[in-house]
């Protein structure tokens, strides 16, 4: 051989150094994610996609997953009854779509934001419980049915155990039974086989009652055969709270169960007014979430609730706190969103 090609050839073969990887820090959160071979979500208001030009920039630009943070609740798909206004959720299903962003569907089964015919049929008697039944089965299959094959997973049931660790005395468990759960589960994979579908919940983060409730509902379901893919954490956390410093153990346990993990709604709020050093812890409980869902193989998606503190739900659902986000109410990045793209492999 001769000397030159040798010279190469040794070079060639050489191993590559350890970050050569990455031979750049990641430019954006889309590029953060893809290297890590995660996805990177945001909840998505549909007014301000629909509206400002600078957040639907900097959402296509950064996120490669998207939840509706409000276009797929029941109240908003079905406000009268029979009347379906699905013109929101697609539309943020289409943006997806045309920004290569995978969907979270969110979420067929909940307490919340239910449509007022429901909640009023159910309270005066009008709507009874096998009536009941079908209604639900009808709005899972319908809503799963339309999105078809453009839902990467379904929030399925949201939030339904309390902090205690008992299970939540919804209109679903008082008139259907601990059966609805199931139920639910089955008719969203009869109608849509290939989304991961999940149970979604808060406080699952560090909470021991509710932990453990979920964790044995789920071996419950896995029990009967249910189809039931993944453990959603919200991750709403706050800075005048320690960090759930065990939070990626918990995620190990639900994945020893065979689930997929997912971080659905993380924000990290803080006491008005905003201080460098508040910025800083912020930056660091992000940086430390982000850590644990790559530290645990089955964590596959890292959503945040919403990615600018113009448009955020805490403020007006903690009063005095707020500035929870990876941007500002400029867009403008946050030391979060730095801290973020700071995580290396490994
Ligand atoms: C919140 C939205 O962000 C608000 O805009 C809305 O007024 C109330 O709901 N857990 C969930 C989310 O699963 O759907 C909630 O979203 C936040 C808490």
């Amino acid at each position: 051989m001769k000397p030159l090609i040798l010279a190469l050839a040794l070079v060639l073969a050489a191993p590559l150094p350890a970050q050569a990887a990455h031979p750049r820090p990641p430019r954006d959160l889309r590029e953060l994610a893809h290297q890590h071979g995660i996805r990177i979500g945001s909840a998505v208001d549909i007014a301000a996609l629909r509206a400002e030009a600078d957040y639907r920039k900097v959402l296509n630009r950064e996120f490669s997953h998207v939840t509706a943070e409000n276009a797929m609740k029941w109240e908003s798909v079905e406000p009268e009854r029979g009347v379906f206004t699905w013109a929101d959720a697609d539309a943020l299903v289409e943006n997806a779509r045309r920004n290569h962003q995978r969907v979270r569907g969110h979420t067929l089964v909940w307490h919340n934001q239910l449509p007022a015919w429901l909640t009023t049929g159910v309270e005066n008697g009008t709507i009874g419980a096998t009536e009941l039944r079908k209604i639900l089965r009808d709005h899972i299959t319908t809503q799963a049915r339309r999105y078809k094959g453009k839902i990467r997973a379904w929030d399925v049931v949201n939030e339904v155990v309390n902090d205690d660790g008992t299970m939540r005395q919804s209109i679903w468990l008082t008139h259907l039974g601990p059966g609805y759960i199931a139920d639910a589960f089955r008719w969203a994979h009869r109608a849509d086989p290939h989304a991961k579908l999940y149970i979604n919940d808060y406080n699952l983060e560090w909470n021991a009652p509710k932990i453990e409730t979920t964790l044995s509902i789920v071996k419950d379901l896995q029990a009967q055969g249910v189809p039931i893919h993944g453990i959603g954490f919200q991750g709403h956390l706050g800075i005048q709270y320690d960090y759930p410093g065990d939070w990626a153990n918990v995620m190990r346990r639900f994945a020893d169960l065979g689930l997929e993990v997912a971080v659905t709604e993380l924000d990290v709020r803080m006491e008005l007014p905003v201080t460098p050093e508040k910025l800083a812890t912020q930056a660091e409980y992000y940086r430390r979430a982000l850590t644990d869902c790559l530290s645990v193989k089955a964590c596959r998606e890292f959503t945040v609730w919403g990615f600018t503190d113009r448009h955020s739900w805490v403020p007006g659902w903690f009063p005095g706190q707020g500035a929870a986000c990876l941007f500002d109410e400029n867009l403008a990045p946050k030391p979060a969103y730095h801290a973020l793209l700071s995580v290396k492999k490994g």
